[in-house]
């Protein structure tokens, strides 16, 4: 399928908002594919949500590039993006196009995410740009980053942090993004980033006036013993699916369960 990524500038100048949500197999991209979102992101977020680890950093590029592929066999209608794990792409250009080449190439996603929006970085991103390749920026919280920050709290709160964000975000514009996750900022510093550009911005935890949204998916639907504040699921699974186990156990213990209807 043929994506033209650039259709969501024309979108955010018909204020038509972008909806995104993630997927990390077969099962949670058909769901979301069949719900008609308008991107699918392969998230490095899975590295917490779906592998158990504590940060993103563990996650390789060959894990993600085995998950996108069942992502992408889930996937008939929508672009699927892809994040390029830590210290895949932040190492050199070079690395960062040999990345991006792997996950089109073996995965069949049509766009990859990279964080930063450091003067080196929107270098970087604009080789791979160059190279062919779409990508979408990731500015404000950048998870990737979480060491160096120290937590995953709001960034951007003072004048000075959400200038330099702005900024970022500026640079991933001219480096040619087709559009930027804001992460965790306050919703007056999106509202200001996403009148300064063209591209659309799609917020995480950044207020309501972003040009689209993403959700976690397995945050949407209550999934994981925790959500951030700002991710209030739309249902509840867990629980659900705590109930429907426990049923399950009482069930086979007291030899009524495989019992003709
Ligand atoms: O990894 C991820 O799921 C993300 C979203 C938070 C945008 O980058």
């Amino acid at each position: 399928m043929i994506v033209n990524v650039h259709k969501f500038a024309r979108w955010k100048q018909e204020g038509q908002a972008i909806a995104m949500l993630t997927a990390w197999d077969y099962i949670s991209a058909q769901m979301v594919d069949a719900a008609g979102v308008d991107m699918v992101l392969v998230g490095d977020s899975m590295a917490m949500t779906v592998m158990g680890h504590e940060t993103t950093l563990p996650l390789t590029l060959d894990e993600i590039i085995y998950h996108a592929k069942m992502v992408r066999r889930g996937i008939k209608n929508t672009l699927v993006i892809v994040d390029l794990p830590f210290l895949t792409y932040q190492v050199s250009r070079a690395a960062a196009m040999l990345a991006a080449g792997r996950v089109l190439r073996e995965t069949g996603a049509q766009a990859v995410k990279m964080e930063g929006g450091y003067p080196a970085m929107a270098e970087t991103i604009a080789a791979v740009v160059q190279a062919g390749v779409p990508v979408m920026g990731h500015v404000g919280l950048t998870p990737q980053s979480v060491y160096q920050v120290g937590n995953f709290r709001k960034q951007g709160k003072s004048a000075e942090a959400g200038e330099r964000i702005l900024n970022e975000a500026i640079a991933l514009e001219k480096a040619g993004v087709f559009a930027i996750v804001l992460e965790h900022i306050p919703s007056d510093l999106a509202q200001k980033i996403s009148r300064a550009l063209t591209v659309p911005t799609i917020g995480i935890g950044a207020g309501p006036h972003c040009d689209g949204q993403v959700f976690i998916t397995s945050d949407l639907l209550g999934l994981s013993e925790w959500q951030p504040p700002f991710a209030t699921p739309y249902v509840n699974l867990r629980s659900q699916g705590i109930e429907a186990a426990k049923q399950f156990c009482e069930d086979v213990r007291s030899h009524q369960f495989g019992q003709s209807p």
